[in-house]
């Protein structure tokens, strides 16, 4: 069988050296907001090249959070891609109007010229989404969001090193959320997220937001939350920080090769990567005519897929109160339809690709 990920895999590699930490933890007795979040911290800020970090519970705390550090009111309206259901969950925490964008069938990123039209005076704030590890097209947001006088929040959860220009994502808007979910490309054993900002007065309101308000200990200045990432995790991910490169290299050699073997297939189209971004591939989304008999069809040969995502936020039906329906975001709708992850993972070997492209091909001379 080939799985989607395959996180055993991983930590048998690296197991000597996760069991001594998280044994170095328990015996020295503090397990929330110690020294391995703080140097967590620290080393996390360091590999992307920005000055402040916070260690919190989840990703999706890490988008509330950071809209709350901006002091948006329920009436401010923050835009996000209309495909990016993970994202919306944290800013719908928030409590601010979501407005939702289409995307770039090419990119499956934000559309701009849909972006432009859809900004009013109320809206505070964009977010942009590096989706499936890609870097979006950062130059042409930016500018938007600037003419506007918009805030930017990036959301980086599945894009841990992924580079545009030469320079790390999460360090281009006014702050970069983290998840380190399992099967990020820097994944922990359990939750976590974290913010990063180049921001002061950002920084220091979301290290009040993940402890109460608190200014002090025991003096809550502001209303605020218990999101803390905890000792355990910041010890694991301090480990897989020093491998987050050459796993990141690898997962990219493997997606080139992917992108080499689907090539010739006119039912498919593979990701694209756009000027200046070298992406991460936490994930190898493509599009695929008859997606689901696809699937199907690979299950059973003992491929493992996923779906990134199966609905538009818009279709989802926690978020029927935003009052959108069917056919408002055609391209989010038709990637819903036709997106597919393969299997890609550092470990992969070339002869597992191999078998799921020559799968592939099958799958759809059977088909014609
Ligand atoms: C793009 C994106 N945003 C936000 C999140 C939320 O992160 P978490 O699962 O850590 O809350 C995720 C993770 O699923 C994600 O992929």
């Amino acid at each position: 069988m080939i799985p989607l990920f395959d996180l055993t895999g991983q930590y048998k590699i690296i197991e000597k050296e996760i069991v001594s930490v998280i044994k170095k933890v328990l015996n020295k007795g503090q397990y929330i907001l110690g020294d391995e979040v703080k140097n967590f911290e620290k080393e996390f800020a360091k590999y992307l090249n920005i000055k402040y970090s916070v260690g919190l519970a989840s990703g999706t705390d890490a988008l509330k959070i950071a809209l709350k550090s901006l002091g948006l009111s329920p009436e401010d309206e923050v835009i996000l891609p209309a495909n990016v259901y993970p994202t919306a969950f944290g800013v719908r925490e928030a409590g601010v109007k979501i407005k939702l964008v289409d995307v770039n069938l090419d990119t499956y990123n934000l559309d701009l010229n849909l972006l432009e039209k859809t900004i009013t005076e109320k809206t505070k704030a964009v977010i942009i989404v590096h989706l499936y590890g890609q870097p979006a097209d950062l130059d042409s947001i930016l500018s938007i969001a600037k003419k506007y006088n918009l805030f930017v929040i990036e959301d980086c959860a599945q894009a841990h090193g992924a580079e545009y220009k030469g320079k790390k994502v999460g360090t281009f808007g006014d702050v970069g959320c983290f998840s380190f979910y399992p099967t990020k490309p820097l994944g922990a054993y359990g939750d976590g997220g974290m913010i990063v900002t180049n921001n002061k007065r950002i920084f220091e309101k979301t290290l009040a937001l993940r402890m109460y308000g608190e200014k002090k200990r025991y003096q809550s200045v502001t209303f605020g939350y218990n999101s803390r990432i905890d000792e355990i995790q910041a010890a694991i991910l301090r480990i897989k920080l020093k491998y987050l490169n050459r796993w990141n290299k690898e997962r990219r050699k493997k997606a080139i090769l992917y992108k080499k073997e689907l090539k010739k297939i006119r039912e498919i189209k593979v990701p694209l990567e756009i000027k200046h971004s070298e992406g991460v591939y936490h994930l190898f989304v493509i599009r695929a005519k008859k997606r689901n008999d696809l699937k199907r069809y690979l299950e059973k040969k003992g491929i493992i897929t996923g779906i990134h995502y199966p609905l538009p936020i818009h279709l989802v039906e926690s978020f029927r109160y935003l009052g959108y329906k069917n056919g408002d975001f055609p391209v989010s709708e038709k990637l819903s339809a036709e997106v597919l992850s393969l299997p890609l993972y550092a470990e992969i070997n070339s002869e597992k690709i191999k078998y799921v492209t020559e799968e592939i091909k099958s799958f759809y001379e059977e088909k014609t």
